[in-house]
């Protein structure tokens, strides 16, 4: 049939998406702003007649009413491989839970688990040849397709076309929705001044020709602008960012060096401003790949000098560090910061950091705010340990450096006690010394 005709006879509307939703489906939506904005804002209207259905989401960006009312909970349950505000916030009704994963196994590993019902993913509108594409991610969404009993995607004209494992063909699309939103997006935050300062730590051991990861997160993205100087970069990354587009336009990076694809910036999703949508819109230069790939520490780790940097929320002074929970309360998720990391230690002349600021302050019981250290004795209790103490290498505060490669737990307690704040150093000595660290 002409391609066209073809598009045609799969377009539906909302409503007949969420009439081929029944009770017990397990549904899955697309990575962050790839996720069915159109079908998710609606989905509570069929709150009547369904019950139990689980949508399983990963950093979704909207707070939908489906999850964030909990008069709906009996209907609609949610898995999350990753958290955000909106989760975070309905946690506490009842119907939503984490699902523990390695990113690169994310969508593996759920498959094997349990067969999706529905995929309800989005696209950008389909080329002459066929191929529509699915823009923002192919962190999982090109397993599920190909497993789900049906698959719907919403068909967006905002959606930047890109290439890689996101073409997916007319032929395997059961339904079509039209749509015409604009895309979530990541405010741009200006680096503070102890964003800088982590940041110069860092640059001082990216060598030219590395290629880098940045992760999610405040630090890493302010990381991009210190290594605005540096020649010859090559990206490899679990998430395209704003600060690797600055660093592409500034010259730093050229993907020339790449042992792993050259000339390609590699990701497996994009997460950002209207600036990094645009230039990712039909730029060959930039691969979104399978998850399964992409961040497989195996291939991580044949990249030239791979250099990973991520943050924590807290690290203990053996070097667990914990970056998804505040003691037992889910925050975001694993993600790829153990991949990442390993990845990069798989390299011979690969590098992983962990930048994180020395403190925090969290509010108090009567109402104040207190400020905390962020290097510990010990983990909170119920703190998920994302990254384990066995592969965490450099760790970087506006203090200092510390180089944990190979060290004993008593060289990590003197170097991690070293950056961090000097208010808390006694303390933390005194600590070390009762759990006998030192
Ligand atoms: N104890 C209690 N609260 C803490 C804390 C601690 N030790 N450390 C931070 N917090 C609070 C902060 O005060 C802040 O609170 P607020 O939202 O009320 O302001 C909140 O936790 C978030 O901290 P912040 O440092 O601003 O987070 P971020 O947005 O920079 O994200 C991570 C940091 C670690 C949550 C994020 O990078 C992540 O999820 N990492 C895991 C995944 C990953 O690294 N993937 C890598 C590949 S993309």
């Amino acid at each position: 049939m002409e391609l066209q005709k073809l598009y045609d006879t799969k377009k539906i509307t909302v409503e007949d998406a969420l009439g081929k939703i029944k009770s017990g489906d397990e549904v899955i939506t697309g990575l962050g702003a790839a996720e069915a904005k159109a079908t998710l804002t609606r989905m509570h209207e069929i709150a009547d007649r369904v019950k139990d259905v689980n949508v399983v989401t990963c950093l979704p960006m909207g707070n939908y009413e489906y999850f964030a009312d909990p008069k709906y909970k009996e209907s609609f349950k949610m898995s999350g491989w990753f958290y955000s505000p909106g989760i975070r916030k309905a946690h506490p009704n009842g119907n939503v839970t984490f699902i523990p994963n390695h990113l690169h196994l994310a969508g593996l590993k759920r498959l094997a688990h349990r067969k999706p019902n529905v995929f309800i993913g989005t696209a950008s509108p389909m080329d002459k040849h066929g191929y529509l594409s699915l823009s923002l991610s192919a962190t999982y969404e090109r397993l599920v397709i190909e497993q789900a009993d049906i698959v719907i995607l919403e068909v967006n004209p905002n959606m930047p076309r890109t290439f890689g494992d996101t073409t997916v063909h007319i032929s395997e699309i059961d339904h079509l929705i039209e749509v015409d939103y604009e895309l979530p997006q990541l405010p741009v935050v200006e680096p503070s001044e102890k964003d800088k300062v982590i940041g110069e730590y860092i640059a001082e051991f990216v060598e030219d020709g590395s290629t880098i990861q940045l992760g999610i997160g405040g630090i890493p993205n302010a990381v991009a602008a210190a290594l605005v100087n540096k020649k010859d970069l090559g990206i490899h990354t679990e998430m395209f960012t704003d600060g690797m587009v600055d660093l592409y336009k500034a010259g730093a990076v050229t993907n020339k060096n790449k042992s792993l694809m050259p000339g390609k910036m590699i990701a497996t999703f994009a997460l950002g401003s209207k600036k990094l949508y645009d230039f990712i819109n039909d730029n060959p230069a930039v691969q979104i790949l399978n998850g399964d790939w992409v961040n497989d520490p195996h291939v991580i780790g044949q990249n030239r000098k791979m250099t990973s940097i991520n943050t924590t929320l807290e690290i203990d002074l053996t070097g667990q560090c914990c970056s998804e929970s505040i003691g037992h309360k889910q925050f975001s998720g694993t993600g790829g910061q153990s991949d990442t990391a390993v990845g990069a230690q798989n390299c011979p002349e690969g590098k992983s950091f962990i930048a994180l600021y020395s403190t925090t302050t969290v509010k108090t019981p009567d109402g104040g705010r207190k400020t905390i250290s962020k290097i510990v004795p010990t983990l909170a209790p119920g703190a998920a340990v994302s990254l384990s103490r066995n592969d965490v290498d450099y760790v970087v505060t506006e203090f200092g450096v510390a180089s944990l490669r190979g060290t004993s737990i008593n060289e990590r307690v003197e170097r991690l006690i070293s950056i961090a704040h000097p208010d808390f150093r006694d303390e933390l000595r005194e600590q070390a010394k009762e759990l006998m660290i030192w």
